[in-house]
């Protein structure tokens, strides 16, 4: 029987995440006592934490892309081998990334703090992935519902923006501050907006499946809601750019957009819920269950964009913790749950069999603590970054007495680290069993 090479990317994005996690919790044990895990500083800690996560969101995205194009799309998949070819060289530059960073080789930024050589297989593999993916959307008779557009654009879009983030190797960019701040910031922002695109995609094609029918992906305000992420993904960098002198109608557009566009996304889950008969979510629990707590986390995080875009609340929070808890509040609460939906829905669908009664109360435990001690963690991370803005802003102390006054509330974050991790570790390992099943058999 041939194996289904989106299952191998899912598996790996599932390993990638739970040690990601292991580095995520060392990491903020170091914040708090320096004297933790010394052989490994933070320093590589932290590229290590953030690289495994960020390959988790994509390794996890693309394995599904690749599954329901070949079999629930009715595109089938142009090449099985070329999909292979991908999976290889993501295992071997990832490893060569990690490699690099244990022996403390840098030389890149921001998420990609690897040497620059090593995006070289990082841009071939996504060509691959390109021809594949278009290759097999061709094949589409008719329409192409929501979430294939979403993929294309969000394929195309990384390409793009991934090509704009190695721009200051050249000395053009690199040589002029504000320049180099401009296109690096630009860059990053529409990454993230691509990188979105391949998730909010997934989360529209599983609830279409949940559902049952594909009405929900050919919507009025599915195609808003994409036109929207599209626009965001253009223009929405902008608000984040705020050291960079840029018109302030600018940035108010971009981050007008970014918010409707959650808004959107959020008010279509919910109508999504309310229209799904019971037996449905019954027989789909486990993903469903992902998918709402997605929409709750869209919430929380939409509200505290809006606290912090206000100017006198962005003077304290601008470059604290609270930043860090947007960037995780979307990156662990949305799109996290999302891709444990759509890995709960793939593998139950190849398999074609259930979790045990066991195994389901598992993932269900699984499943609150995590959400009990993130939704504890990200309060922690914003509290450590109102305390920070206030010390340094009001009452001007150093950084070092800011951190001491701070350090509580990040020992709690960091034991709630651990609470994550616990129940990131039960929902996980029924999903890893499954798959190891599936390949040995
Ligand atoms: C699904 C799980 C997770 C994801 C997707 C995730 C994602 C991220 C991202 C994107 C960043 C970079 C933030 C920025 O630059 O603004 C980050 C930083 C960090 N994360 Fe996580 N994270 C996860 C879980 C955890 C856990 C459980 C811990 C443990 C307490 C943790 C601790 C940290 C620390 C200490 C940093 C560095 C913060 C700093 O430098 O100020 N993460 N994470």
């Amino acid at each position: 029987m041939k194996k289904e090479v989106g299952l191998l990317f899912v598996t790996l994005g599932l390993v990638a995440l739970l040690s990601g996690v292991i580095f995520g919790v060392i990491g903020a044990f170091q914040f708090v006592f320096p004297e933790f895990i010394t052989t490994v500083s933070f320093v590589k800690i932290r590229p290590l934490h953030v690289s495994l996560v960020v390959a988790w969101i994509f390794s996890c995205a693309i394995g599904g892309i690749y599954y329901y194009m070949n079999n629930c799309c009715g595109t089938g998949l142009w090449s099985g081998k070329l999909a292979k070819m991908h999976f290889r060289i993501f295992v071997i530059t990832g490893l060569l990334i990690l490699i690099c960073y244990f022996m403390g080789k840098f030389g890149g930024r921001e998420y990609w703090e690897f040497p620059a050589i090593l995006s070289i297989p990082i841009f071939f593999s996504w060509i691959l992935f390109g021809i594949n993916y278009f290759k097999s959307a061709f094949n589409k008779i008719g329409g192409w519902p929501v979430h294939m557009w979403m993929w294309a654009t969000g394929i195309v879009f990384f390409f793009i923006t991934f090509s704009e983030a190695y721009l200051w190797v050249f000395p053009y960019f690199r040589n002029s501050l504000v320049r180099d701040l401009t296109v690096q910031w630009k860059a990053y922002g529409a990454l993230t907006g691509s990188w979105n695109m391949l998730v909010y995609g997934t989360a529209i094609f599983v609830m279409t499946r949940i559902k049952g029918d594909e009405k929900t992906a050919h919507s009025k305000t599915a195609f808003l809601m994409y036109f929207l992420g599209f626009a965001n993904l253009l223009f929405g960098w902008a608000h984040h750019i705020y050291i960079v002198p840029a018109a302030s109608w600018i940035r108010t557009l971009s981050y007008g957009m970014s918010m409707t566009e959650l808004l959107i996304f959020a008010k279509m889950i919910i109508e999504w819920r309310s229209s799904l008969e019971e037996a449905k979510k019954d027989f789909h629990i486990i993903p469903y269950k992902f998918i709402v707590a997605s929409d709750v986390w869209i919430f929380l995080n939409l509200g505290l964009a809006l606290a912090i875009s206000v100017p006198a609340v962005n003077i304290y929070s601008h470059g604290t913790h609270v930043t860090v808890a947007h960037s995780m509040g979307s990156t662990i609460g949305i799109n996290t749950m999302i891709l444990l939906a759509s890995a709960f829905f793939l593998i139950s669908d190849i398999t074609k069999s259930d979790f045990s009664a066991a195994q389901k109360k598992q993932i269900s435990l699984g499943f609150w603590l995590f959400n009990l001690f993130f939704t504890v963690f990200w309060c922690c991370l914003i509290i450590a970054g109102i305390q920070k803005g206030i010390l340094t802003v009001e009452d001007k102390l150093s950084f070092q007495e800011v951190m001491t006054k701070i350090q509580p509330v990040l020992t709690i974050f960091a034991f709630c680290g651990i609470g994550v991790l616990a129940g990131l570790t039960l929902v996980v390992s029924p999903l890893l069993l499954s798959a190891y099943r599936y390949f040995k058999s």
